[in-house]
């Protein structure tokens, strides 16, 4: 006769307790940037003085199969049912739990770390709550390179890593779109991540500005980079030197050539006025010029002409 009465007082204040258990949950959405940490939150009641024994937290992760994130079973941490995708990863702030707080930490959030978590939490009643995680990957570094192929042609490079995956734009100057004479290339990186790697092969003057601007439709960001062809002086000074050196000689043989004609006046005087030739500090100064100008040829070749990192924040 005992038992059911019980048992009938044990359910009843079951389910009197558990209609004031409530956990909340203060933000249902968090979006954190892939390999940046993250604390989500869920809070519950605490009535009076906390009872750490009495308390029982678990955060699981809703995949295909359930993941265990995180388990404190009655006051105890058990490590042993956590699933190896969160190994190492996640702290349980518990400093917090006496003010009803479950915050739990998940550090260097990876890209498949995005899903539906729940909290579920047991103290006298028990409830939970569903948070959802979204994890991005901007295309936030882009490396540029910028060759020269010769004959007023470049190969302009934008290369960045990101998800999901993005269209890469190009533009000039002007904003006119130049994207289909580019080449772009996904590749699967580390951790899901998409490398993507774009040329555009085409024709400039110098002094000219391209951009790349990587498309991140599904989080709906861009991030460009500038790519100046004005800056890489390299090629053009070879450009240039093969220009002033050809001129100078032209200009060295006329000067040459007019010397050799007033030596050759002089002499012919000379011979005549019976004086003495003076032109030898006018070769001297002739050899003089052409030196000058002669070490400049160097060794400029086609080649890489820049290579640098643009943060973008
Ligand atoms: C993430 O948390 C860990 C451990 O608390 C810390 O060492 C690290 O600096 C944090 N990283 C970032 C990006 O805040
Ligand atoms: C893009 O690259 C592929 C493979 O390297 C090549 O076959 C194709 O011709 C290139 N297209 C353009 C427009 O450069
Ligand atoms: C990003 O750039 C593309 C191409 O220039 C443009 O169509 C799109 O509207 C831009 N999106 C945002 C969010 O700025």
């Amino acid at each position: 006769m005992e038992k059911p009465l019980v048992l009938y007082i044990f359910l009843f204040y079951w389910h009197f307790l558990n209609a004031l258990f409530t956990v909340e949950a203060p933000q249902s959405l968090y979006t954190v940037e892939h390999g940046k940490n993250v604390t989500m939150e869920c809070t519950f009641p605490v009535n009076g003085e906390f009872r750490f024994r009495d308390l029982s937290v678990s955060w699981e992760k809703k995949d295909e199969s359930k993941k265990q994130v995180y388990a404190l079973l009655k006051g105890e941490e058990d490590f042993k049912s956590q699933h190896s995708d969160f190994k190492g990863r996640t702290t349980l702030l518990k400093e917090n739990l006496n003010l009803g707080q479950s915050l739990l930490q998940i550090t260097d959030v990876k890209l498949r770390d995005a899903g539906f978590y729940r909290c579920l939490i047991g103290y006298g009643g028990a409830d939970y709550k569903t948070i959802n995680l979204k994890v991005k990957a901007p295309y936030k570094t882009i490396n540029q390179r910028v060759v020269s192929t010769g004959d007023n042609k470049w190969k302009l490079t934008c290369q960045s890593e990101g998800y999901p995956q993005a269209e890469v734009i190009w533009k000039n100057r002007g904003y006119e779109d130049l994207t289909d004479k580019a080449n772009t290339s996904y590749e699967t990186g580390s951790d899901q991540l998409y490398r993507v790697t774009s040329t555009l092969t085409i024709k400039s003057r110098i002094d000219e500005v391209f951009y790349c601007i990587f498309w991140n439709k599904e989080l709906q960001e861009n991030t460009s980079a500038v790519l100046h062809i004005a800056d890489s002086a390299d090629g053009v000074l070879w450009a240039e030197n093969r220009r002033f050196i050809g001129a100078s000689l032209i200009a060295t043989a006329l000067f040459g050539s007019v010397l050799l004609f007033m030596v050759y006046i002089r002499k012919a005087r000379a011979y005549k006025d019976n004086r003495i030739p003076v032109a030898s500090s006018s070769i001297a100064k002739l050899s003089k010029d052409k030196d000058t100008h002669d070490c400049s040829d160097a060794s400029f070749e086609d080649q890489e002409l820049k290579y640098m990192q643009i943060e973008k924040n």
